[in-house]
Formats: C-alpha cells, structure tokens, sequence
C-alpha cells in the first residue's frame, strides 16, 4: 500500500474499500481452520508462481517469483503446527485435516477458486460474506486467472498434487486423488 501510494495512488485501496473487508467471521473450529489455510498457500504458490512465469518483465517476474516461494514459506509454518495438532490430537485432527483437504482439492467440482478469500465466513452477512464479494471489483480475480495468467488444469493439478503429497508425508498415507482422502476421512472419524 506504501508503494502504490507514493508511485500509484490512483490504485492505492481507499479508506473506505479495506473498511468494508474488515467484518467479523464467524467461529470456526480450529483444526479446519489451519488445514483452510495451509491450503489457501499451496494455492497462492502456484498463482504467483504462474504469474512469475506468464510475465515477461524481469522485475515483475522476480516480485512473483519471490512472493510465490514466500507463500511456499509460510504453507511450511503452517504444517509444523499442523504435525504438532496431529500429535496431540490423533485420529480426529487427522479427520479434520482430511476433509478439508478434500473440499479444497476438489477444484473440478467448483467453479470458484477454492481460496479462503472466496469461502462465506458469516452467515448474517451471506451472500456478501467472502472477502472476494466485498472488494470494488470482485471479478478480478477469475479474469486475472482465467484470461490474463491463464492458470489452466495444468497448474490446477499442481495445487491438488501439492495439497495430496503434503497430506500424504503428514499422514503418513498414499492418497493418489480425493477419493482417498474421503475414503481415510471416513476411517478416522470411525477411529475417532
Ligand atoms: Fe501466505
């Protein structure tokens, strides 16, 4: 924002526009929470990373490139707390983990980006209750994917394999698709 106020303040978000993304979110269990979002950074890693590689100016390839391994960093912190919950935890964090990975990584039966910014976080306020319902342009992002950086199946895939490998290391499982992990879902809750 510093940025863009000293070199494009006709972009930099007006007072008003970060007020109206400021509203409360309703509570959410814990466990779903950290899995949402170590998911949401496997997604932001390959969109930046796509938009690293789409671009063609070497300093706006580098901002991506580095901003993409940053959320590569912090999907990293995440999962330190996730196997800290897990050992604590056992089979019940274990089926939290898994279903949201399967809701996030099932991105062919959605057509929104599975981002926690496009998830409904209060009720009293749906339908406008997700970030991406609330900023000036809320079509932005689908057009920035879909038209401008062009993340297609190929980079989807990468997120949905990125989600499967990290749940399988963690879990110590082999879930190839979503079927597995609904399938090992369902065995914890048993277990649990
Ligand atoms: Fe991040």
């Amino acid at each position: 924002m510093d940025y863009l106020r000293r070199f494009k303040p006709e972009l930099a978000p007006t007072e008003e526009e970060l007020h109206a993304i400021r509203f409360p979110f309703d509570p959410a269990p814990p466990m779903e929470t950290l899995m949402l979002h170590f998911c949401g950074e496997v997604r932001l890693t390959q969109w930046y990373k796509c938009a690293s590689e789409w671009h063609t100016e070497p300093v706006i390839k580098h901002i991506y490139e580095t901003i993409s391994r940053d959320e590569g960093r912090h999907g990293g912190a995440y999962l330190q707390y996730m196997k800290r919950a897990l050992k604590q935890g056992g089979p019940s964090v274990a089926a939290a983990f898994a279903k949201i990975g399967f809701l996030m990584a099932s991105s062919q039966r959605s057509d929104k980006a599975l981002h926690p910014t496009n998830l409904h976080v209060n009720e009293a306020l749906y339908p406008q209750d997700t970030i991406q319902s609330r900023l000036p342009n809320p079509e932005w992002l689908e057009h920035w994917l879909d038209e401008q950086i062009q993340f297609d199946s190929v980079w989807e895939n990468k997120v949905v394999g990125g989600i499967l490998r990290n749940l399988s290391n963690l879990l110590g499982q082999t879930f190839e698709n979503v079927r597995d992990l609904n399938k090992y879902r369902k065995q914890m809750l048993a277990a649990a």
